[in-house]
C-alpha cells in the first residue's frame, strides 16, 4: 500500500512497561500454563491498520449504560457502589472520550452467563454488565452493586476475590486494554494467582479501589476510587 504523502506521520504507541505487567506464565495460576505461548514473542509493528480504528460516539451509549442499578424495573439486591476515577497516560494527561466497559458477578458472586454454574442465585434485576466514556478531563463514573466472591477450579478450594472486569478502548484496536479491578481489606486477595501473577506488589496495589468519602454520596452508596494509568511505570496492570 502507498501512502499518502500528505499524511501525518504514524506515531507508534510506547509499550507496557513488562515490570508493571503480569506474567504470561505463572504457574499457581493454571490456565496459563497452557495458554502462555511457548516461543519469545515477537514485536509486530504499528502500521496504519494498528493506529486507526473503531472510533465511538456518544450515540451508542444508553442513558443507564453506566447504571448497573437502573436496567431492569427494579432495585438490585445487594450493597449500591459507585466506582469512579480517572484515565491518564504516563504523564498524567487525562484520556478523554475513551470507552470504558465493566462487568462482574452480583451479589451472590454469580455471573449472568450460561456457562457460570456456581450454585448461587440469579437476580433478576442485575445483568452485570455497563458501558460509559470518560468525559473531556479523562473522568468515568459507575454506579453498580457490590460484586461477590466466587469459586474457580484453579485449585483446591479456590475463590476469587470480588472484582469487577474492566475493558478500556482508545481510538485504535491497539488501544483495547483489559484489567481487573478488586476491593480494599478483602482476605482473597493474597490467596488469589490471577491478582498475585503480578510480579511488583506497588503494581498489584493499584488494581485495588481505595474507599473514597469524596465518591460516597450520603444515605445512598459507598464510593470506590478506582484510577488508571495507561503507560509508563505506573502503568495499571493489565491482561493478555
Ligand atoms: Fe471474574
Amino acid at each position: 500500500m502507498s501512502l499518502d504523502p500528505e499524511m501525518p506521520k504514524l506515531i507508534p504507541y510506547r509499550r507496557l512497561d513488562p515490570s508493571t505487567q503480569p506474567a504470561c506464565l505463572y504457574e499457581p495460576y493454571r490456565s496459563t500454563i497452557r495458554r502462555a505461548p511457548a516461543k519469545p514473542l515477537i514485536l509486530l509493528p504499528h502500521t496504519l491498520s494498528e493506529l486507526t480504528g473503531p472510533l465511538y460516539g456518544h450515540n451508542a451509549i444508553g442513558e443507564t449504560d453506566h447504571d448497573l442499578t437502573r436496567q431492569h424495573p427494579g432495585q438490585p439486591l445487594g450493597e449500591r457502589i459507585i466506582v469512579a476515577g480517572r484515565v491518564v497516560d504516563d504523564t498524567g494527561r487525562p484520556a478523554p472520550h475513551t470507552l470504558l466497559e465493566i462487568w462482574q458477578t452480583n451479589a451472590a458472586g454469580r455471573y449472568f452467563h450460561v456457562k457460570d454454574n456456581h450454585p448461587a442465585p440469579l437476580d433478576p434485576n442485575f445483568t452485570g454488565a455497563g458501558r460509559t466514556l470518560t468525559d473531556a478531563s479523562g473522568f468515568y463514573r459507575f454506579v453498580t452493586i457490590k460484586p461477590g466472591a466466587y469459586p474457580w477450579r484453579n485449585h483446591s478450594n479456590a475463590w476469587r476475590p470480588a472484582h469487577i472486569h474492566f475493558s478500556l478502548f482508545g481510538p485504535a484496536f491497539v488501544t483495547r486494554l483489559i484489567t481487573q479491578m478488586y476491593f480494599p481489606a478483602d482476605p482473597l486477595l493474597a490467596l488469589d494467582p490471577v491478582l498475585q501473577s503480578i510480579p511488583d506488589e506497588k503494581a498489584r496495589r493499584r488494581l485495588i479501589a481505595r474507599f473514597d468519602l469524596e465518591t460516597t454520596e450520603p444515605e445512598w452508596a459507598l464510593g470506590y476510587r478506582f484510577d488508571i494509568v495507561l503507560r509508563g511505570r505506573q502503568a495499571t496492570p493489565f491482561e493478555k
